[in-house]
């Protein structure tokens, strides 16, 4: 019994403290990299035009708009089902009680940059802001205002049907903890790298994830419990050995690859409103990336 008693205590100790420490690193992390964002944020005005560009380079709409079932633009409502649960995307429309009406540019680009919501709320990395995280603060602005201009819905977004204990939305804590890279920064310049792990988000869906849904390592190596349990392939520098830059352009534009296949599951999603919607540069520049070195893990 006293054995018993004696490892109890030490668990819980250890549970305390291991929560102590995760509220401080990630406290002291958030308010740094938060100061960094309103920094950056003084002086900058969105433009919605652009802004609309931004969402197709993000593929914000395949997972805010049920298409399905002829559901408004950004009314959300999609499931997305993991193997906690299943979540819902939320309405980000600009209605005030249903959407993210209140919000001002700053909420947005902390929502965005380090995934917590304007009533300081940790969320799920289902929504892929760890990889929007080094999206460029005038991108987000803008993108803001266009969501501005769409239509507003009253209707909210069900809630997320999640499995204890991840139902419990403060254990969020302890994973930003363990995976969440406050300090990932990005090279603008790099723009098919900028486009590939920003707001392409390509890695959430073709890297490894651990068992906590982590990704392992930011590879493009292939992922075998992706989205609603599709087997994603690798798309790395030697699993493409057999594309040629051309290839891969008229795939992201297109959907059709060099065997002649068209592509199917999330990936047509990705490419009807995301990789076709943007300009032959930008896909020219993803294309690039991937079938450069610095893919080549
Ligand atoms: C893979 C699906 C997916 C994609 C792609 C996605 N989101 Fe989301 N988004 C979600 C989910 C799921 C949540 C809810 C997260 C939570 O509850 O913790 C969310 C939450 C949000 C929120 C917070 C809303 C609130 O009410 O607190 C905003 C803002 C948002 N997303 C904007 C965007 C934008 C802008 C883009 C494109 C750049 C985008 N999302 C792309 C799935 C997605
Ligand atoms: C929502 C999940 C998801 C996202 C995000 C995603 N993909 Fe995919 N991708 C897939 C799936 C699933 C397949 C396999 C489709 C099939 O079986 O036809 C795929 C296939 C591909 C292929 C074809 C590989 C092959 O060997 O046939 C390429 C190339 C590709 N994706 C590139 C990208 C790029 C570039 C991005 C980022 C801009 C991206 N994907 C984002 C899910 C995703």
């Amino acid at each position: 019994m006293k054995v018993f008693r004696f490892f109890l205590c030490l668990a819980l100790l250890v549970g305390v403290v291991g929560w102590a420490y995760a509220y401080f690193y990630v406290k002291d992390r958030e308010s740094t990299r938060t100061s960094e964002l309103i920094a950056q944020i003084e002086g900058i005005s969105g433009d919605a035009t652009r802004g609309e560009y931004v969402a197709a380079m993000g593929g914000c709409i395949a997972c805010h708009t049920h298409v399905e079932n002829g559901g408004e633009l950004l009314a959300g409502g999609v499931p997305i089902e993991t193997p906690y649960g299943t979540f819902y995307s939320p309405n980000i429309t600009r209605h005030d009680a249903a959407g993210i009406g209140q919000w001002t540019s700053e909420e947005f680009v902390l929502a965005m940059s380090v995934g917590t919501s304007p009533n300081k709320q940790h969320y799920y990395p289902a929504f892929p802001y760890p990889s929007y995280s080094v999206m460029s603060v005038q991108d987000l602005v803008d993108l803001k205002a266009w969501i501005d201009t769409v239509e507003s819905v009253a209707e909210p977004a069900p809630e997320h049907d999640l499995t204890w204990p991840f139902s419990v939305r403060s254990g969020l804590l302890v994973w930003k903890a363990l995976f969440f890279d406050y300090s990932r920064t990005m090279d603008l310049n790099d723009r098919g790298n900028y486009l590939v792990n920003g707001p392409g988000h390509c890695a959430e869906c073709h890297s490894p994830r651990n068992l906590l849904g982590g990704l392992s390592a930011r590879s493009l190596s292939g992922n075998t419990r992706g989205p609603d349990g599709e087997s994603v392939p690798g798309i790395t520098l030697q699993d493409l050995s057999e594309w040629s830059i051309q290839d891969l352009e008229l795939f992201l534009e297109v959907g059709i690859t060099p065997s002649g296949d068209f592509t199917g599951g999330h990936m047509s999603d990705v490419i009807e409103y995301s990789t076709s919607l943007i300009n032959e540069a930008d896909r020219n520049a993803i294309a690039r990336y991937l079938l450069s070195e610095t893919n080549n893990p």
